[in-house]
């Protein structure tokens, strides 16, 4: 593999085990991230193998320097957090909306071969059926949910209108060893392992009954790989989950029994814009992309938890 990839939010969560994979399988790698919700250290393990910008894709010169003699993209770069969005819509929208329409502008002007776009199983909102299918409507509960979705709609506009090739993936809560678990803003996976192995309380907010379909960091990063070259996926969106879902006082039951302690957990009042209950159909992901998820939840979380033990902070 000798392609030219361009990884946004490389520095984050999701897009440092993007880079690393693509480095292990020989592809020429280049990061931009604004490192305001990424961790430069994250990448220690490949900066000699890699060109990494510190740079705003809302910054449009940025956006065009960084596309610069590349054939694939995998824009990761945004702002992830529904209560923050709530906070501070405003700011969240430039990175979650203008970095995106700026990069889209820029791979179109550059001839980039194609973007793989990290959407948002939040797009749906409370749907009453379950599991939630591409058809249904989206129905976005916070600015967070409502800007992942606008970035999908512009990568669909601009295969429609210049051809672009763009496929948006849908992730459904992403988990795995690297996510962090410090920030206000974390999710709750990090959050709680993190909790449990320093012997603190966990706090769930609302009745812990709300669902999620937890899915392990390799199955995204597989799926991000099959996007890249898979044939009748320009300008379309696939859920990208596991198709099993927990209750969050479930989790905390799994992760007890992987780390052998007892939860202290406290309840807090519900969030507003979080959703209820979340379980992605990945029929046509399976279909279009070849896309089958190799890691289960309960094997997800022993890997992470070993990932989290003996971890230094940040
Ligand atoms: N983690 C999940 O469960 C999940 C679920 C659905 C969708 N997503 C999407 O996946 C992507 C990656 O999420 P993550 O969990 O790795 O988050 P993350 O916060 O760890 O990574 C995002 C990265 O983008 C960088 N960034 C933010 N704004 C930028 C800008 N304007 N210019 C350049 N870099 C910028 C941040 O510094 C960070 O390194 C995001 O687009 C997110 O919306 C994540």
């Amino acid at each position: 593999m000798s392609e030219r990839y361009l990884i946004t939010g490389g520095a984050g969560f999701i897009g440092s085990h993007l880079v690393k994979r693509l480095v292990a399988e020989g592809g020429i790698v280049r990061v931009v991230d604004n490192l305001s919700t990424g961790h430069a250290e994250r990448l220690d393990d490949v900066r000699n193998a890699i060109q990494f910008i510190n740079g705003d894709l809302a910054e449009e010169s940025i956006a065009e320097a960084v596309v610069k003699d590349i054939d694939y993209v995998l824009h990761q770069a945004a702002v992830p957090s529904v209560q923050r969005s709530i906070g501070d819509a405003v700011g969240t929208n430039q990175a979650n909306v203008t970095a995106t329409l700026n990069l889209l502008e820029s791979c179109r002007k550059a001839g980039v071969h194609r973007l793989v776009y990290a959407a948002s199983s939040s797009a749906y909102g409370d749907t009453e059926v379950l599991p939630k299918t591409e058809e249904m409507p989206a129905d976005p509960l916070s600015p967070y949910a409502l800007q992942k979705w606008v970035g999908e709609r512009y990568c669909k506009l601009y295969y429609d209108l210049h051809g672009l090739e763009t496929v948006s993936l849908r992730y459904f809560n992403v988990f795995g060893p690297d996510q962090d678990p410090y920030s206000e803003y974390s999710a709750v996976i990090p959050k709680f392992i993190t909790n449990l192995l320093a012997k603190e309380s966990v706090t769930v907010y609302g009745d812990g009954e709300q669902s999620r379909d937890f899915t392990y960091i390799d199955n995204v990063v597989n799926a991000n790989l099959l996007a890249l070259h898979a044939k009748d996926v320009p300008g379309k969106v696939c859920n990208i989950g596991c198709g099993e879902r927990i209750t969050l006082n479930k989790l905390i039951q799994m992760l007890e029994q992987i780390l052998g302690v007892k939860a202290k957990v406290n309840y807090a009042a519900a969030r507003a814009g979080d959703v209820r209950h979340s379980l992605a159909d990945i029929q046509k992901a399976r279909r279009l992309l070849g896309y089958n998820p190799q890691a289960g939840i309960e094997q997800g979380l022993r890997k992470t938890v070993k990932g989290f033990k003996g971890k230094l902070r940040y």
